[in-house]
């Protein structure tokens, strides 16, 4: 596994930048005041990383939200993606428009969203990107060891990130090990919203640490060394959500989380594709 920074809260991408393990996701956050109100409550409890897209049409928000927060720009990890289906189909276009409604200069990271019409295509710019400065890092999203493979053939810049659904009930093993091997560091997408947040056997784990649920299915996440980007409207779950660095889970208690798995510990993105 790539290296931890010292306080143990961020990792170490091959490319040397350091991406924080604790991130608020945006995906279906309404543009306007309910995703300002989230990022601000984010940054206020300490989080430093946000995940959004070209595709959830709230960028702008995040921005202004940043921008508001008074927190330094360089102290924020900022995700975004490349939108596939975007009218220009060229990733340097749309992270310039990126750019300008984040009202930043450069983006932390930039994934390919997903590998529509195939896994390839999109990196020559997504490297482009890289080259002209719009992009500090960049990565990919829901690709499969198979289409993994087939970016690395011919990349010059090697992904950093693979984010995928992943959390003990998408225990992949199989694609995290992959990844690993391949020096690209797997981030969790979906851990609440793939998991049965009332399985009696994470509310045994939880109230023996006096702990949520939410919080010991994130806690097996980070444990692993793997960036999670829970999303909430809400700032008490926000609050929650970001308390994940004071508890540890004992090996029994991860081993037990880890045969919630319902994925066969597949080497599979997902179990049905959505493009
Ligand atoms: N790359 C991709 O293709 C992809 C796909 C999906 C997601 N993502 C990214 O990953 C982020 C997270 O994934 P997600 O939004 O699908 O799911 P998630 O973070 O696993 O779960 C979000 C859901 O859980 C609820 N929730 C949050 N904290 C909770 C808590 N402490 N207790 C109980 N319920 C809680 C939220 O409701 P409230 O908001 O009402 O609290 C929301 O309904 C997204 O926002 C996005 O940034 C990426």
């Amino acid at each position: 596994m790539a290296p931890l920074t010292t306080d143990g809260r961020a990792r170490v991408l091959h490319d040397g930048s350091e991406m924080p393990l604790l991130g608020l996701g945006v995906w279906q956050v309404d543009d306007g005041r309910e995703t300002e109100d989230a990022v601000r409550w984010a940054l206020e409890l300490g989080y430093r990383h946000i995940d959004t897209a070209q595709a959830y049409g709230n960028e702008e928000s995040v921005g202004r939200a940043l921008r508001d927060s008074g927190v330094p720009r360089e102290e924020v990890f900022i995700t975004t993606k490349f939108y596939p289906r975007s009218r220009s189909g060229d990733p340097v276009k749309t992270a310039e428009k990126s750019l300008r409604r984040l009202g930043v200069d450069q983006i932390d990271l930039y994934l390919v969203h997903w590998p529509e019409n195939g896994a390839t295509w999109a990196w020559p710019g997504m490297q482009k990107a890289v080259e002209r400065g719009y992009a500090k890092s960049i990565g990919i999203s829901n690709f499969n060891v198979a289409e993994i493979d087939e970016l690395l053939a011919d990349a010059d810049i090697r992904p950093v990130v693979n984010q995928i659904q992943f959390g003990p009930f998408k225990y992949r093993r199989a694609l995290l090990e992959a990844c690993e091997q391949r020096d690209i560091v797997v981030e969790s997408y979906s851990p609440l919203n793939s998991s049965d947040l009332d399985d009696r056997r994470i509310a045994e784990i939880a109230e023996r640490h006096g702990r949520t649920p939410a919080q010991v299915l994130l806690r097996w996440v980070v444990q692993r060394g793997v960036p999670v980007i829970p999303k909430s409207v809400r700032r008490e779950r926000i609050e929650e959500n970001g308390q994940l660095f004071d508890f540890e889970l004992s090996d029994d208690e991860m081993a037990a989380l880890d045969s919630l798995d319902t994925t066969g510990g597949s080497d599979d993105a997902l179990e049905r594709k959505w493009w």
